[in-house]
């Protein structure tokens, strides 16, 4: 028999981060080359109705019922296990494997959660529906991120690229030709939740500066997803490049990006830019492949920590 398991891919916000979450749209895309995957096992030997946590990549090796108070996968399972409503705690072992770097703009926590609530759920015998998953997983982003928009949990859970607008029904897109995107990672680590606290405050203290700034993204994306479902990549790549802009005088980027991003668009790049939560994680550059290797050169040369091809497939 199959061992129970779940996986869920990464994400790239190609435009309208933080906007997002002041209810302007924003447009992702899966990065299905990293993943999260989960598989549980039952713990024959183990204590009656224990569950016991391996994941490396999170320094996790514990019962459930010893991590501290407010730990997210006891929220987690709880959400899960409500909405199944199940009675007894289960007898097994999770195993969760990441090739996603956590605080890194690449939806970490919602692929985690994601994956997570699949292998648990084909473990119970009741594996959920897409909504039902995209549903938990939002529920299990509030404890995470505070205010989360929702486009994570969106398009991790539906592996499709989404135009994304907060409380409305996601629309997903069809892209017509095929897009290259090179993701380069900075190596600087940064906690969305810090970013979008400060967002937040800033907004609070200067919206006369803000405001006009969050809605000047929203109208970039919504100019850019014909431009995207007909690949018409010199529209796409300006937009990402005037995103950019607004998102660091929103001081949301940082020197480290900035460096990338300038590489990536002198080596020939459409338009390049942060992607997530900013001020360190990763940044994405539209390329062809005329300019691939060059791009890829120069970010490595501009101190990227690493750079990984993806393609957004046309129909
Ligand atoms: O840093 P990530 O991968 O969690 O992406 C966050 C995206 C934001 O727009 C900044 C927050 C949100 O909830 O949409």
């Amino acid at each position: 028999m199959a061992i129970p398991s779940g996986s869920a891919c990464a994400k790239l916000i190609l435009l309208g981060e933080h906007a997002v979450v002041y209810g302007q749209p924003a447009i992702a895309i899966p990065f299905s080359a990293l993943r999260i995957r989960t598989t549980v096992e039952p713990n024959i030997l183990g204590t009656p109705r224990t569950i016991h946590i391996l994941a490396p990549e999170l320094e996790i090796d514990s019962d459930l019922a010893d991590l501290p108070e407010g730990h997210y996968f006891p929220l987690l399972l709880r959400l899960l296990f409500d909405h199944l409503e199940l009675r007894q705690t289960p007898t097994c072992k999770i195993f969760v494997r990441s090739e996603i770097p956590f605080s890194a703009g690449l939806g970490s926590s919602a692929a985690l959660a994601i994956s997570v609530l699949r292998g648990m759920s084909a473990f119970l015998g009741h594996p959920l529906t897409l909504e039902e998953t995209n549903i938990l997983a939002y529920e299990s982003e509030r404890f995470f991120h505070g205010r989360p928009s929702g486009v994570d949990n969106t398009v991790i859970a539906y592996e499709k690229p989404v135009y994304f607008t907060k409380d409305r029904e996601p629309e997903f897109l069809a892209p017509q030709r095929a897009l290259i995107f090179l993701v380069a990672d900075s190596g600087v680590r940064k906690s969305t939740s810090l970013t979008v606290a400060d967002l937040a405050h800033r907004l609070e203290v200067e919206p006369g500066f803000v405001n006009p700034r969050l809605e000047q993204i929203g109208r970039l994306v919504h100019a850019s997803r014909e431009a995207l479902v007909k690949g018409d990549l010199s529209v796409v790549g300006e937009n990402m490049n005037e995103d950019q802009r607004l998102l660091a005088e929103l001081d949301l980027s940082c020197p480290e990006l900035d460096n990338l991003v300038s590489a990536a668009r002198e080596a020939g790049a459409y338009g390049a830019k942060l992607t997530g939560g900013g001020r360190g994680g990763n940044m994405l550059a539209l390329v062809d492949e005329d300019s691939i290797d060059q791009v890829r050169s120069a970010l490595e040369v501009a101190g990227a920590v690493k750079v990984i091809r993806t393609v957004l497939k046309g129909e």
